[in-house]
């Protein structure tokens, strides 16, 4: 079943998040030349103008096809993407799975804090979502401190939870609940 899309972009801090477009194929590029995102998501270690493409229509479709939202984390001042930020709905079991990362190159300013603050917030605007949980590497520390910037809590680590480039490996799981 179709997702509803927000009548009001999502936001929190210096970003907001909004539908993917044609004009965001830089970042899909910047994904690619990061050792770590296309090995835990859909982008493809090498992209061109239509794979960039087709990745975005595919972002699109998410919220058609019912499984989720892809927002891109766009900058409030300039409106030009620095990231992607997702929830994908397990149906009717009351819980999302958020995702997120941030180009390379702006990295270190805050904007995966607001953009999952942002998520976050929007999640508890679907009535049916009670928990979202978030998957992480235990290494990744900026992503656990993303996390708990976000007001999630560490609930303990899965060991050998799920293969990444070719490894099992353990993830902290996070999670945040439906507020009062
Ligand atoms: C994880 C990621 C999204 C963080 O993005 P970011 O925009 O740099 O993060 P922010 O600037 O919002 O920082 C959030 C917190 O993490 C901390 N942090 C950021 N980078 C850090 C690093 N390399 N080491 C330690 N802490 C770090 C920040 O200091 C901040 O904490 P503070 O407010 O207490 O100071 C980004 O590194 C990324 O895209 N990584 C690759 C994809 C990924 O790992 N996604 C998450 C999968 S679970």
């Amino acid at each position: 079943m179709r997702l509803a899309w927000p009548s009001e972009a999502p936001s929190a801090g210096s970003v907001l998040l909004r539908p993917w477009r044609a004009s965001d194929a830089h970042l899909v590029a910047e994904f690619a030349a990061d050792s770590y995102i296309p090995t835990i998501g859909s982008v493809p270690e090498r992209v061109d103008d239509d794979g960039a493409a087709a990745w975005i229509s595919r972002q699109l479709a998410r919220a058609e096809q019912g499984t989720g939202y892809s927002f891109a984390v766009a900058d409030k001042q300039t409106d030009r993407a620095v990231g992607h930020a997702g929830l994908s709905l397990r149906s009717d079991s009351g819980r999302a799975v958020g995702g997120y990362a941030i180009s390379p190159q702006c990295r270190g300013r805050g904007y995966a804090k607001d953009a999952l603050i942002a998520l976050t917030g929007f999640g508890w605007s679907i009535q049916a979502l009670h928990r979202i949980e978030l998957y992480i590497e235990p290494w990744n520390v900026a992503s656990l401190r993303t996390a708990e910037r976000a007001g999630y809590l560490r609930e303990g680590v899965l060991r050998s939870h799920q293969e990444i480039d070719g490894v099992r490996r353990d993830m902290t799981l996070y999670a945040a609940l439906r507020p009062g």
